[in-house]
């Protein structure tokens, strides 16, 4: 059997998680490889670092010297989970100059860079494969870049991090407060190192840059994504989005169509129907309209170090047949469209407003006028009463463009019949 020999770049979660994966599973990875998936040589930062955890026979392989994988040519395969978009980038670009394949989980690098990698990898040859980078387990560019290949894709929106799925989950199932449960979720182990990345929405804006760029064929990158995390939610509209029939999740969400792309990031009511309402707790889930296959949906662990090494190691096998097979060319670049993007004003959308108002005659006429003034159309209103002069509103409306809901709420905040502004959410659903 021939032998496919391995540099990996990190020994963290996801590094660890590969190295146990390879140790367990090895004999039946190398028989669906058809070939002895080594693992070579492993680059870790401090080499010093205390790691009695780690098995005896990783120990061995250790280095912190870059050059012993990305120079060494009996290394035909580099796993890269170090992350970061500095050291990284600059391996990742050697080792596909040195014509050894990369297999990688860095979405922070793929969203910024990926354009650049690809026509590096495209200038070697060699093949860069990362379905690890986005959603850990759960296989959506392989089913983007090939099972749906045929398509038109119209819209891919989806739960893309888990953290913040925990979080809205805990908040709503058991009433957590935020701060609460973004504790809870830093101890699972599921946050960024910094967990902003996560809580406000840069993590899921990574994922849905480099998916909106396989679906749409365009290089779609972080900055082109309107991004709002979920720090402004709170249990309050929760509540009432479960009594008006929806959930509030964060959503990721690029949609195709003849205006452009547009990408965005941000807490969404979703019908209690739809089927990302009922994804819970860590799990992520994508949702795909596409013209032939319809609606997708793909659901799973998308973080944590089995489910990442699993993508990994998918990754690696794919590689292994391949360069066992005589070297099978590997889908790289696929972006061929022009990008267009539409700008965040530009879009549409219906919206949940929360304010608190004086109880008072005429204080709805009011409020309503300055709505409809820019053109906001109602759908609903549900009015409560508050402590003592005040009441609480809460608005569902009707199709409108950002820039006029954006304009009126300006209004709003300004006028002296309302005590305190609370929320504003966008709704999923036409009229
Ligand atoms: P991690 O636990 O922080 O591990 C990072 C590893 O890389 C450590 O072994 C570290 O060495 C090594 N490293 C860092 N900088 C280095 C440098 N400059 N030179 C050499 N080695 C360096 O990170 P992780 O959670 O495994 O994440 C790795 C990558 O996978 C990231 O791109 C992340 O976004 C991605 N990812 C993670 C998950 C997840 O659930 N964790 C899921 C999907 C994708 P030391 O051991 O010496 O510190
Ligand atoms: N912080 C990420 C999440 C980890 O919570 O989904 C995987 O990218």
């Amino acid at each position: 059997m021939k032998s496919i020999r391995i540099g990996m770049m990190g020994l963290g979660t996801v590094g660890g998680g590969v190295a146990a994966m390879l140790s367990e599973n090895g004999v039946l990875i190398d028989k669906k490889a058809g070939s002895g998936i080594i693992l070579e040589k492993i680059l870790v930062k401090d080499i010093a670092k205390e790691r009695s955890d780690v098995p005896q026979n990783i120990r061995a392989i250790l280095t912190d010297n870059p050059a012993d994988i990305l120079d060494d040519p009996n290394i035909d395969i580099v796993i890269e989970v170090m992350g970061g978009t500095k050291e990284a980038l600059e391996f990742v670009r050697t080792a596909l100059r040195n014509k050894k394949h990369v297999v990688t989980a860095n979405k922070d690098m793929m969203a910024a860079y990926g354009g650049d990698l690809f026509a590096e990898a495209d200038r070697s040859g060699s093949a860069l494969l990362f379905e690890a980078s986005v959603c850990a387990a759960i296989p959506v560019v392989d089913v983007l870049k090939h099972s749906l290949a045929g398509n038109r894709i119209s819209r891919i929106m989806g739960i893309l991090n888990g953290t913040t799925n925990y979080i809205l989950t805990m908040m709503s199932g058991e009433k957590s407060e935020y701060s609460q449960a973004l504790e809870k979720a830093m101890d699972g182990g599921y946050a960024e190192s910094d967990p902003a990345d996560d809580v406000m929405g840069r993590d899921a804006a990574r994922k849905i840059a480099i998916l909106a760029s396989i679906a749409f064929n365009m290089r779609i990158k972080y900055e082109d994504v309107f991004t709002e995390g979920i720090t402004g939610v709170s249990l309050c509209d929760i509540e009432y989005a479960a009594e008006l029939g929806y959930r509030i999740k964060l959503i990721a969400d690029a949609k195709f169509s003849d205006e452009g792309v547009e990408a965005r990031v941000n807490p969404l009511f979703i019908p209690t129907g739809h089927p990302l309402s009922n994804v819970d707790g860590v799990f992520n889930a994508v949702y795909i309209e596409s013209d032939m296959a319809g609606e997708t949906m793909l659901y799973g662990k998308g973080a944590g170090a089995k489910p990442t090494a699993s993508a990994v190691l998918g990754d690696v096998i794919a590689l292994a047949r391949a360069i066992g097979g005589g070297g099978a060319v590997f889908t790289g670049c696929t972006c061929f469209n022009e990008k267009m993007i539409v700008a965040p004003e530009n879009a549409v959308s219906r919206f949940y407003i929360r304010m608190n108002v004086k109880d008072s005659p005429g204080v709805l006429s009011k409020i309503a006028g300055v709505l409809g003034d820019h053109g906001v159309s109602i759908y609903s209103v549900v009015q409560k009463k508050a402590q003592g002069q005040s009441a609480e509103i809460v608005i569902i409306t009707h199709m409108v463009m950002e820039k006029n809901m954006l304009d009126s709420i300006a209004k709003i905040k300004g006028m002296d019949i309302v005590n305190e502004f609370g929320s504003l959410i966008r709704v999923e659903g036409e009229d």
